[in-house]
């Protein structure tokens, strides 16, 4: 199953000129256990974005570009198709961003774990409104926190026809 992961404001902004301007330490550590020993894929801009513009240690990192460059310490890939078939290869996979990623993926996602932070920073970059997608619903709600005066709470958005398919998801439903 190939699953996303994303922290949004309240318009679904997620970042401005390559960045984000507002990031979390909490939600920072919630990715890194999330993506822990999955392969993440990315696009190139967002990479470039990492620290020293390097892929992420410890994951599988496959990265979306038109360009012809290798990357070290990534797989470069060059179309949706062939990004859909290396995140086969593997047995967990999430997409990490940015925008152009996100939204060409997303018909192929089936689990999407959601910051939803109560701010709405200037962002020119955007994820779709799940909440206006037919196709998604909210299948975990964590508590509001905060963090310097930022309320967020944590969500897991599922594709209803992948949560008919796995049992484990249905469980979830509320009875
Ligand atoms: N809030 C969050 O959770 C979060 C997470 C990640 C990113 N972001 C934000 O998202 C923004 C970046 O998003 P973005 O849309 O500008 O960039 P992006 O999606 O990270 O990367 C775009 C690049 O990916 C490659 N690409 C995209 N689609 C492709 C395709 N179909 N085939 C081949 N290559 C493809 C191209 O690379 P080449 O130019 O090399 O050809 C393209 O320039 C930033 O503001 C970042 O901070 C936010």
């Amino acid at each position: 199953m190939l699953e996303a992961i994303v922290a949004v404001y309240a318009d679904w902004g997620i970042g401005a000129d390559g960045t984000q301007p507002v990031a979390l330490r909490t939600d920072r550590a919630h990715f890194r256990a999330v993506t822990r020993g999955a392969a993440v894929l990315v696009g190139r801009r967002t990479l470039a974005d990492f620290p020293g513009g390097r892929p992420l240690p410890g994951r599988v990192n496959i990265v979306l570009s038109r360009s012809q460059d290798p990357i070290e310490g990534a797989t470069v890939v060059h179309s949706i198709e062939e990004a859909l078939a290396e995140a086969a290869k593997h047995p967990r996979c999430l997409v990490i961003g940015g925008a152009s990623v996100y939204r060409a993926m997303l018909p192929h996602v089936d689990r999407v774990y959601l910051t939803k932070l109560d701010i709405r920073p200037h962002s020119d970059a955007f994820f779709p409104d799940l909440d206006a997608d037919p196709e998604f619903r909210v299948s975990e709600r964590g508590p509001e926190q905060e963090e310097n005066g930022v309320t967020f709470r944590f969500l897991t958005y599922t594709r209803r026809s992948a949560a008919q398919d796995d049992p484990s998801i249905q469980k979830e439903r509320p009875q």
